[in-house]
C-alpha cells in the first residue's frame, strides 16, 4: 500500500568495506530524494572505509566483529536487538560480507535489502564480476533484492543491465556495474520508503 509519510524511514546500513553504496544513499537523502533518515551504519571490519563516510555525515558508526559469537544465528540476534533498538524499518546491506541466518531474516521481514554485482540468478556469490567475465556474458548488471536465507537468492526488486566489453577487467566491468548499482539501490530504497513494493512468495510487484 502507498505511504504517505509523516516521519522519515528509518534506515541502517550494513557495510564491510569501501562504502560507496552508503555514499550514494546519504547523497540522496542530504539532496531530500530519499524521505529516510540513516540511524546507523554497521560493520563487521572495524577498517571498513564506510565507518569513516558515516562519521563524516555525522551518523553514529558501530563495530560489530565476527568474533565473540558462537555462530551464525548468536551474532545475528546481537546484531537484530542492536537494529531493533534504533527503530530500524529497512537495512540496506551494501557490502556486508556476511550471510545471514534466520535470526535476521525473520526479525525483518522482507525488509533486508542486498545490492549483488551481477543478473541474478547468474553469478551468484563471491567475485560475480570476474564470474560474468569467465563464462563470456556479453550483458551484466547489478540485482536488488529481498534477502532470504541463502547466498543471494531473495525475490529480486529492480535488476539494471551492463554491457560487457571485449577487454573488460573486473575492475573496469566493477567500475561500470557500480555506477548502476547506486542508481538502482536507492531506487529500490525509495520504492520501500513510499509502500510501492509488494512481496508474494518470490514474486515482486511495483505499485506504480
Ligand atoms: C558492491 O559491488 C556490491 O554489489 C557488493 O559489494 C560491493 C560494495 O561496494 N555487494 P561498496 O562498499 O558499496 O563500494
Amino acid at each position: 500500500m502507498m505511504k504517505n509519510r509523516s516521519q522519515p524511514c528509518v534506515l541502517a546500513v550494513l557495510v564491510s568495506g569501501n562504502g560507496s553504496n552508503l555514499q550514494a544513499i546519504i547523497h540522496r537523502i542530504e539532496s531530500g530524494e530519499l524521505n529516510a533518515r540513516i540511524a546507523c551504519v554497521i560493520s563487521n571490519n572495524p577498517d571498513a572505509f564506510a565507518l569513516t563516510r558515516a562519521k563524516t555525515h555525522n551518523i553514529p558508526g558501530i563495530v560489530h566483529e565476527n568474533s565473540g559469537f558462537k555462530g551464525r544465528r548468536e551474532y545475528d540476534a546481537a546484531l537484530a536487538s542492536i537494529l531493533q533498538g534504533y527503530g530500524v524499518e529497512l537495512v540496506i546491506l551494501a557490502g556486508f560480507m556476511r550471510i545471514l541466518s534466520d535470526a535476521m531474516v525473520t526479525a525483518f521481514p522482507n525488509a533486508i535489502m542486498n545490492i549483488h554485482p551481477a543478473l541474478l540468478p547468474s553469478f551468484p556469490g563471491l567475485h560475480a564480476q570476474q564470474q560474468a567475465l569467465d563464462y563470456g556474458v556479453k550483458f551484466s548488471g547489478c540485482t536488488v533484492h529481498f534477502v532470504d536465507c541463502g547466498t543471494d537468492t531473495g525475490p529480486i526488486i529492480l535488476q539494471a543491465v551492463v554491457p560487457v566489453k571485449q577487454d573488460d577487467t573486473e575492475e573496469t566491468l566493477s567500475t561500470r556495474i557500480q555506477a548502476e548499482e547506486h542508481r538502482t539501490f536507492s531506487e529500490a530504497v525509495r520504492l520501500f520508503i513510499e509502500g510501492r513494493i509488494s512481496v508474494n512468495g518470490r514474486l515482486v510487484r511495483i505499485q506504480t
